[in-house]
């Protein structure tokens, strides 16, 4: 299957269907590898697919010329889901020349021993007969060899990793499927890949606007192609660079023998009450990339774990580890959890909610065995705290 998606530029990627682990990141509806061919005087391919489909590829690529002759490789990022079918490619077409930015070359090279690579960067203009590449470098989008092609005679942007979306359908644009299952899965692809690079995001969205693109189109190299709603992606992703919230708070907990899920019970009905958006949500149903993904736009969270041989239950160390390396912003946070005897997991969790630089309401809630009367409104008056301060903020 190829699909013609602007004058002599084709999709010619791999739909990974089955996919449902994308390095620890649930990837319930799959994924797509997206490779572009463009047919002029020079063919050239940009990025190539996981080897498991590199078949798919190369089948893409036949409906429209023999592989062999593909003349450039344009590699936009080294991660081994658009570059691990290279070495194949270079076996079939041994006179490709790539293109790779200089950290590209340096991580290609150790990946695959030493390739044919010419380096590139921002501002330089590859000629490829009618049409030309204007490379554009985004390091840490998502890796540090990171770069995006644009082409002007299209105002088409190959974006690679940014503006991406886990997402198998056999529909390559954005009008032809759900808006919101797409902005759902572009929201949940930048919270558990991207956060932690916001500032640098939204450099690059910045960068964008200095070089004054006329972007009609964005390919990027997962999901569909944004090709009726542009706009709306570059806006969400304004968004989400600078972490903007709505009145919605997450209740995360984990539970042994229920009490810590009743002090999550009372929170949620108090949010609740107050008129204001609430999710509950227990770690050991949910996995912590959906989590990551609902707290994209929460304002507030509660996080609540039992003692459990002197620390937190391990699911939600799990959670807290990830949100560590993912460092979400500008979160009202509290922990809260039962205890039988010593009751550490409420102080640890508040320590490492305040580590992560989140506005921590302090000390947590901690309470002993069940909730009795007593504690029922100590809880209730610490989700009152919560909900003046998401009203507040
Ligand atoms: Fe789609 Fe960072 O690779």
């Amino acid at each position: 299957m190829s699909i013609l998606i602007k004058d002599n530029i084709y999709w010619v990627g791999a739909i990974d269907w089955n996919l449902r682990d994308f390095h620890g990141y649930v990837t319930g509806r799959g994924a797509t590898y997206n490779s572009y061919l463009i047919l002029d005087d020079k063919i050239t391919l940009v990025d190539t697919v996981k080897s498991t489909l590199l078949g798919d590829l190369l089948a893409n690529i036949s409906h429209l010329v023999d592989p062999q002759k593909i003349d450039y490789l344009i590699c936009n990022h080294i991660e081994k889901d658009h570059s691990s079918s290279i070495p194949d490619l270079m076996r079939i077409a041994p006179n490709v020349k790539i293109f790779a930015t200089k950290m590209a070359r340096i991580g290609l090279n150790k990946y695959y021993g030493n390739l044919p690579i010419e380096t590139v960067k921002t501002g330089d203009i590859l000629k490829l007969g009618k049409k030309v590449l204007q490379f554009i470098e985004i390091p840490m989008i998502h890796w540090p060899d990171s770069m995006m092609s644009y082409i002007p005679q299209d105002g088409l942007l190959l974006s690679n990793d940014a503006f991406g979306q886990h997402i198998a359908t056999s529909k390559r644009f954005d009008d032809e499927v759900n808006r919101a299952d797409v902005m759902y899965e572009a929201g949940k692809y930048f919270a558990n890949l991207l956060t932690h690079l916001a500032p640098l995001i939204q450099n690059a969205l910045n960068k964008i606007d200095e070089l004054k693109l006329s972007i009609d189109m964005i390919a990027p190299s997962h999901g569909v192609i944004w090709r009726s709603f542009p706009g709306d992606i570059i806006a969400a992703y304004r968004d989400w660079c600078s972490f903007t919230t709505r009145e919605k708070v997450l209740i995360i907990y984990d539970t042994m023998w229920q009490a810590t899920e009743t002090i999550a019970k009372i929170l949620l009905d108090t949010i609740i009450n107050a008129g204001i958006d609430a999710k509950l949500l227990k770690l050991r149903e949910t996995h912590r990339s959906d989590v990551m993904s609902e707290l994209l736009d929460a304002r507030g969270l509660f996080l609540g774990s039992p003692t459990i041989h002197r620390t937190m239950f391990p699911t939600v160390a799990d959670l807290v580890c990830y949100m560590q390396g993912l460092k979400p912003q500008k979160k009202i946070a509290a922990a809260f959890g039962s205890f039988g005897w010593s009751g550490e997991a409420v102080p640890m969790l508040t320590d490492a909610l305040k580590n992560m630089d989140l506005s921590v309401i302090e000390p947590g809630i901690k309470v002993q065995y069940m909730p009795d009367s007593d504690d029922k409104e100590r809880i209730r008056t610490f989700a009152s705290d919560m909900i003046a301060r998401i009203k507040h903020q």
